[in-house]
C-alpha cells in the first residue's frame, strides 16, 4: 500500500485538477473504493465491504458526493476531522451507535435532507427500539431501503420498498421466531398474511389488495394498539374503509394476524359453518347412496322372490 500511495497521490491530483469539485470528491473516493473488492472484518468483529459499485452509485437517486453522508472523511479521506458537523447530525449520531457501526455520522446524515422522515422514523416503534432501547433489532433506513449507495426511486423493480417487493422485506424480520420471541410478537405472521384474502389475491398480482404499509404505513409505524396506528381499534374503520367503502366495526374484524378463535369472531364462526356445512353434506351423501343401495338390493330381494314361483 505504503510505496503505491505517490503514484495513487499523482493520479488523485490530476482528477482533482480536472474535474468539477463534487465530482472530484466522488471520483477520488472512488478511485480507491471502486477497484478494491475486499470485504474486511474490523476489531469490533463486523464486516465491511469496501467495494463501492461506480456504476449503480451513478444510477441510484443520489447524484452527491460521497462527502455529503460520510462528512469527516473530507480532504484525508481517513483522517478524522471533527468540528465541521452540525451538532444535530453528531446527537443524532450517537443515538443510533447500537444499530449503525461504519459510520455513524454518514447514517445520520440523512437527516439533513430528509428531516421529516427521520423525525417519523425515530418515533415509530422501530426507531425507539433503536434509539431508545438501544437494541439493533428495529428497522432503520438501511433495513427497508438497502445500501445507502444504491437507492433506487420506490417505483423503479430494483427498489426493496417497491409494491411487489415490500412484503419480503418486512418478511426479512417479521418472519423470524427468535425476533417473535423476543418482542412477544404473533407467530406465523408472515403465513397468515399470504394465506389472508389479501395475500392470496396478493401473490396472484392483484394490483390493489393491501400490502404491510397500506394498513401499518411505513415511516411512522407504531404499535397496533397505540392509538395513532392506523389498524388500532379507534382508526380501524376508516383504515379498511378507504378500500372497502361502507365498512363498519363488525367488517373491520375480518383481517387479523391472529390464529383463528383468538379475537376474530368473524373467521372463526365462518370456519366452524364450514366445517359444519361440509360435514352434513357428506352425511348426506352417504346416507343417500346407502339408502338408495338399499332399496336396490330390497327391490331386487322382493322382486326374486315373487320371480321364483315362475321359474319352477
Ligand atoms: C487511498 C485509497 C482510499 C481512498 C482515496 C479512500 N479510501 Fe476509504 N478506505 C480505504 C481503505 C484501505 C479502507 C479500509 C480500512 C481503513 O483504512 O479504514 C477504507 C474504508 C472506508 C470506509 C469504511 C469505514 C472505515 O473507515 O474503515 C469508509 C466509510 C470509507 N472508506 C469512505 C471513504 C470516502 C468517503 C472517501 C473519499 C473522501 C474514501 N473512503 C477514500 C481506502 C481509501
Ligand atoms: C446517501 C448517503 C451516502 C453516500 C452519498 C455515500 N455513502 Fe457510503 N455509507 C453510507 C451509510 C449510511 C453507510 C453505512 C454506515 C453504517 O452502517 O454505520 C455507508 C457505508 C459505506 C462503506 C462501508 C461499506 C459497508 O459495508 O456498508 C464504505 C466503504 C462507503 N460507505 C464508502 C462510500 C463512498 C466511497 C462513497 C462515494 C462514492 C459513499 N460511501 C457515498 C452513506 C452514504
Ligand atoms: C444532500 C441531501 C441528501 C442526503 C444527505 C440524503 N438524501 Fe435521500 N434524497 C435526496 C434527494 C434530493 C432525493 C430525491 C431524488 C429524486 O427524486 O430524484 C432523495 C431521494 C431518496 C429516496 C427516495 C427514492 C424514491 O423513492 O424516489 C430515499 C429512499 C432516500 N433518498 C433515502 C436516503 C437515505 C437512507 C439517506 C441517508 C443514508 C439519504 N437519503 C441521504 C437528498 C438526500
Ligand atoms: C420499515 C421500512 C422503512 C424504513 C425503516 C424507512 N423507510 Fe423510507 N420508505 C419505505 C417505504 C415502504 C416507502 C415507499 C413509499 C411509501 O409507501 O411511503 C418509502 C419511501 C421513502 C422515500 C420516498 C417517498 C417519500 O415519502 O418521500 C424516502 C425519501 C424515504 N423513504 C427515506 C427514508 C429515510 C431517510 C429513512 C430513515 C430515516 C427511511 N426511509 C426508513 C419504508 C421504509
Ligand atoms: C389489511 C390490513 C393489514 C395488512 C395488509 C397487514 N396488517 Fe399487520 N396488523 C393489522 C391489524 C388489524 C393488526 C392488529 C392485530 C391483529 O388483529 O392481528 C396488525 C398487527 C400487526 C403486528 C403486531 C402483531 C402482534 O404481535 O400482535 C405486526 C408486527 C404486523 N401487523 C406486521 C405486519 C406485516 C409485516 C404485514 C405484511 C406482511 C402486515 N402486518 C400486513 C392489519 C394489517
Ligand atoms: C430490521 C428488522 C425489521 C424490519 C425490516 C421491519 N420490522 Fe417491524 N419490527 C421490528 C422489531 C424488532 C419490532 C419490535 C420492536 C419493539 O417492540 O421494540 C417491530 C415492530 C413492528 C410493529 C409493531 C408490533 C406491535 O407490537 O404491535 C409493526 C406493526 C411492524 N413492526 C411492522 C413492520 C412493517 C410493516 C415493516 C415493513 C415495511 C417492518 N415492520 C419492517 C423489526 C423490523
Ligand atoms: C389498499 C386497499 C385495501 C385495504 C386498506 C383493505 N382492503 Fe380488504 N380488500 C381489498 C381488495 C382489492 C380486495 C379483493 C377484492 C376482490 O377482488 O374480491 C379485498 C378483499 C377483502 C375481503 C374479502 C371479501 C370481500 O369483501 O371482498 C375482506 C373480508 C377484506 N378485504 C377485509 C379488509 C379489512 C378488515 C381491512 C382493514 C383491516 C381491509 N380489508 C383493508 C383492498 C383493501
Amino acid at each position: 500500500m505504503k510505496t503505491f500511495l505517490p503514484l495513487l497521490m499523482l493520479m488523485l491530483g490530476s482528477v482533482l485538477l480536472l474535474s468539477p469539485p463534487v465530482y472530484a470528491e466522488t471520483v477520488t473516493c472512488l478511485v480507491c473504493h471502486s477497484a478494491m473488492k475486499a470485504k474486511i472484518k474490523t476489531e469490533k468483529g463486523y464486516f465491511i465491504q469496501l467495494h463501492i459499485d461506480e456504476d449503480r452509485f451513478s444510477k441510484s437517486v443520489h447524484g452527491i458526493a460521497c462527502t455529503e453522508c460520510h462528512m469527516t472523511y473530507k480532504e484525508n479521506p481517513h483522517e478524522t476531522p471533527t468540528g465541521e458537523v452540525p451538532k444535530a447530525i453528531t446527537d443524532l449520531a450517537s443515538s443510533i451507535s447500537s444499530k449503525a457501526e461504519i459510520d455513524r455520522i454518514a447514517y445520520a446524515a440523512c437527516s439533513e435532507c430528509h428531516s421529516e422522515i427521520y423525525k417519523e422514523v425515530a418515533e415509530s416503534v422501530h426507531g425507539i427500539n433503536v434509539m431508545v432501547k438501544k437494541q439493533k433489532d428495529g428497522a432503520l433506513c438501511l433495513d427497508c431501503h438497502g445500501s445507502a449507495h444504491y437507492i433506487m426511486p420506490g417505483v423503479s423493480q430494483e427498489s426493496l420498498v417497491n409494491r411487489w417487493k415490500i412484503v419480503e422485506t418486512c418478511g426479512r424480520c417479521h418472519g423470524n421466531e427468535a425476533m417473535d420471541k423476543k418482542y412477544n410478537l404473533e407467530p406465523q405472521l408472515m403465513e397468515r398474511y399470504y394465506d389472508s384474502f389479501h395475500g392470496k389475491k396478493y401473490r396472484l398480482g392483484h394490483p390493489d389488495v393491501p400490502t404491510c404499509v397500506d394498513c401499518h404505513g411505513s415511516h411512522a409505524i407504531k404499535k397496533w394498539d397505540d392509538p395513532a396506528s392506523p389498524v388500532s381499534w379507534g382508526r380501524r374503520v376508516a383504515t379498511c374503509g378507504r378500500c372497502h367503502p361502507g365498512a363498519n366495526e363488525k367488517f373491520v374484524t375480518a383481517i387479523t394476524h391472529k390464529p383463528i378463535g383468538k379475537g376474530n369472531p368473524i373467521p372463526y364462526y365462518a370456519e366452524k359453518m364450514l366445517i359444519v356445512l361440509t360435514v352434513s353434506v357428506f352425511i348426506f351423501i352417504v346416507a343417500h347412496v346407502t339408502l338408495d343401495a338399499f332399496s336396490e338390493i330390497r327391490d331386487r330381494v322382493l322382486r326374486k322372490k315373487k320371480e321364483e314361483p315362475h321359474d319352477k
